[in-house]
């Protein structure tokens, strides 16, 4: 058994070009062909109190399902059916490199069709602009497929870091060429890849994804252990998709996955539904806007991703999962939320592989709290899109709002009257930054104004249409 190193870095990030939901399918198209599209979010944006937000309302497809779906597609035999595809440029792009690598793929009607084939090296490098799931986890998939393939990004992906994916590949035989395990890297599976037995060194699903891909393609039996459960979606979708996997816990509260290598896998029709990182800030929206009541449908509450809405309720939040049901393996629920009277928490470190994507919307619903609320464990939030961290502090700070921070953890009191707002936020090219600021210009006292919005589309094109739609105020500055 090899235990994978930790990494550390933190880092700068910078920009793509985005674009908006309502030209997604011209998106769609030209990032499928490799052509540029521009943002039509891009500049200030800012957020102003409102009439109570009310009704309800959808969140995107969920960004870990879409960009799976695509990339077992891509893989299976057969044609596949997706519905529900985030069009986010952070997908788009992984659709284009699928395409590249060999797939056909299809938007029809609202539906995506994707039709797996033999994998090929393609003939230029694959971009992934900001996204760090579709690089990592296609690295993966290419190992497995055994072809060559080279991978970049934007400045911000280039700049996090791959050599957890890559210490892995190496371990089952692939060549990986990397400056400081960052990218651009450039894999060589050859032939012969090993099955490995390794370790998490942190709850990551997307190192575990990647592994588990490549393991698709080795000889023997690859055994991943988990101490930390993190997000489930590859093995619920391996099985979706015809594989043979086996789960064993362990004593600790953790689980070991074993896959049989040289396994192919079957097209499947996937239902994505609504992002729960997505929907938290329209949920946020409504705990702390005096008189809200929103409903927000079809929305993923897999237990693995609902730490956030845990905690809401461990803070006094009136979030009810409502008409809960399953839908192609996965849970799902109405999520019902309704302004609160909050109290600060402890946010325990062993629950945040659930909510990883959620700290800096948690930090602005505090900002609305009685108490301190102390979140741990975030030591991987420094090497996301942003450093969250540093990036959700001074954005907090900027607004009037009682914050100190250390290496892993955030802390921030209120007095359960909303923060006074009135500050501009640099949201260092990071939508989860970008989102969770505008949503606290809803409640603050005064507007609350970002510098820029264009990052906001990599995960949730309609974020300003969709807030709209329930009574917000927001939109250019
Ligand atoms: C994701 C895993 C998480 C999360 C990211 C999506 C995935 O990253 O932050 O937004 O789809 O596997 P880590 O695996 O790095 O924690």
């Amino acid at each position: 058994m090899v235990v994978l190193s930790e990494e550390a870095g933190v880092l700068p990030r910078v920009c793509p070009a985005v674009k908006r939901n309502d030209v997604a399918s011209a998106a769609a198209r030209r990032l499928l062909e490799g052509m540029p599209v521009l943002s039509q979010l891009t500049g200030p944006m800012i957020a102003r109190k409102a009439r109570p937000l009310a009704g309800a309302c959808a969140a995107p497809g969920d960004k870990s399902i879409s960009h799976r779906a695509l990339i077992f597609g891509a893989l299976a035999d057969g044609a596949s059916r997706v519905s529900g595809l985030l069009e986010g440029e952070d997908v788009l792009r992984t659709a284009a490199a699928m395409r590249a690598l060999g797939a056909e793929i299809e938007r029809d009607g609202g539906d995506w069709q994707v039709r797996g084939g033999p994998w090929r090296a393609p003939n230029q490098r694959l971009y992934f602009g900001n996204s760090g799931t579709g690089v990592r986890l296609v690295m993966g998939a290419v190992a497995g497929a055994g072809v060559a393939a080279s991978f970049d990004g934007d400045k911000s992906l280039r700049s996090r870091p791959m050599g957890r994916v890559l210490e892995p590949l190496r371990m089952m035989g692939v060549t990986a060429t990397a400056q400081d395990s960052r990218l651009p890297v450039s894999l060589e599976a050859g032939d012969g890849l090993k099955a490995v037995s390794c370790k998490l060194a942190k709850p990551s699903a997307q190192v575990k994804s990647a592994i588990l891909l490549a393991a698709l393609g080795a000889e023997g039996v690859t055994r991943v252990h988990e101490p930390a459960l993190c997000r489930d979606h590859t093995e619920r979708m391996l099985g979706a998709f015809g594989a043979d996997l086996s789960f064993e816990p362990d004593e600790a509260g953790g689980r070991f996955i074993s896959l049989r290598g040289g396994q192919r896998l079957r097209a499947a029709e996937v239902a994505v539904p609504g992002d729960p990182s997505s929907a938290a800030f329209l949920a946020a929206a409504a705990v702390i806007t005096p008189g809200a009541d929103v409903t927000i449908k079809n929305v993923l509450v897999n237990p693995l991703r609902t730490g956030f809405y845990q905690t809401l309720k461990d803070m006094g939040a009136d979030i009810a999962f409502e008409n809960q049901r399953e839908s192609c393996g996965e849970p799902i629920a109405d999520i019902r939320a309704r302004h609160s009277v909050l109290h600060g928490v402890d946010v325990p470190a062993e629950r945040a592989p659930s909510m990883i994507d959620e700290y800096p919307i948690l930090s602005v619903v505090a900002a609305f709290a009685t108490g301190e609320t102390k979140m741990n464990g975030l030591e991987e939030l420094r090497v996301k899109e942003s450093d969250r961290v540093a990036s959700t502090e001074s954005g907090l700070a900027a607004n009037g709002v009682d914050v100190k921070s250390g290496p892993d953890w955030l802390r921030v009191a209120g007095d359960g009257s909303p923060p006074a707002g009135g500050g501009r936020v640099k949201v260092e090219h990071d939508h989860r930054i970008a989102m969770s600021f505008l949503v606290m210009g809803l409640a603050a006292r005064s507007p609350v104004e970002i510098d820029d919005g264009a990052m906001i589309a990599t995960s949730f094109p309609a974020f300003v249409e969709t807030m709209s739609a329930i009574g917000a105020d927001v939109g250019a500055a």
